[in-house]
């Protein structure tokens, strides 16, 4: 199957911009592109930071955008989200029964899992409690089917100070959950803003660029340095035994170029 993943869409108020670049607009050039380039995916996950900070504009802004989206979608909350906010604008979002934006879908190729780790108002993710027994409950339900995690927060270290400060705070009692499912096949997160892969405790793991600004490759700054460098998605394909990531610079090929190369 394939599916994609976009990720820290940052999208604030219309007209308004980060670091000098347009959230929104570079959100649907990469709509355009996967709807030219992948319409034949089965859906896409977007992992986090789905605004800037939070606002309802934002949010309507965002439902807009996806309307164009010509597959189904999935979406999770990023330290940058409001989740009462979301919930106003997106109320068809599923919850897991304590208010937190996590849900699962059956899929050919077998379980996702979307996760929920905002701490609302801190930049660092929480996976609480309440959250780690929704998630040991579906993962006894998984029976041993092959599953995929996607959250925003990665719950390790990646080497980059600013972003290790942080990452999932508390991963230890996280690591010590899934560490009893050896069918967690991989993690897809978001959060970063780096194009990131390797793998953690024996799990695949892999980080994508954000649709809009990016982070910068200082491992010793003690805070984040954002950059300039080209937005982009991932292309996954999955199947039994296999997962192969391209990722994809919608500036750098743009839709048009296949426009013309086809004409
Ligand atoms: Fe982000």
């Amino acid at each position: 199957m394939k599916l994609i993943q976009i990720s820290d869409l940052h999208i604030i108020a219309p007209g308004e911009k980060i670091y000098g670049l347009d959230p929104l607009q570079r959100l649907n050039t990469c709509i355009a592109d996967i709807n030219i380039n992948h319409s034949d995916a089965e859906c896409c996950v977007i992992t986090g930071d789905l605004t800037d900070l939070g606002e309802i504009d934002a949010y309507r802004a965002l439902r807009e955008a996806l309307a164009q989206l010509r597959i189904p979608f999935y979406l999770l909350l990023g330290n940058h989200d409001d989740r009462r906010r979301f919930l106003e604008i997106f109320p068809e979002s599923e919850q897991d029964g304590s208010g937190f934006v996590q849900y699962t879908r059956r899929t050919a190729v077998g379980d996702f899992f979307f996760l929920d780790t905002l701490d609302q108002g801190k930049s660092g993710g929480l996976y609480c409690e309440s959250r780690r027994e929704w998630l040991r409950q579906r993962l006894q339900e998984s029976d041993g089917r092959p599953v995929y995690l996607f959250m925003h927060h990665p719950p390790f270290d990646i080497g980059i100070r600013g972003l290790d400060a942080i990452r999932l705070m508390e991963p230890e009692s996280f690591a010590e959950l899934i560490a009893d499912y050896s069918n967690i096949k991989h993690l897809f997160f978001g959060h970063v803003h780096r194009p990131v892969s390797g793998s953690w405790r024996g799990i695949p793991f892999s980080a994508i660029v954000s649709t809009n600004h990016q982070v910068a490759m200082d491992f010793e700054a003690p805070r984040i340095i954002h950059s300039g460098g080209d937005p982009g998605y991932n292309v996954v394909l999955l199947d039994q035994d296999l997962s192969v990531i391209h990722m994809h610079s919608y500036v750098e090929n743009p839709v048009w170029l296949k426009r013309d190369m086809a004409s």
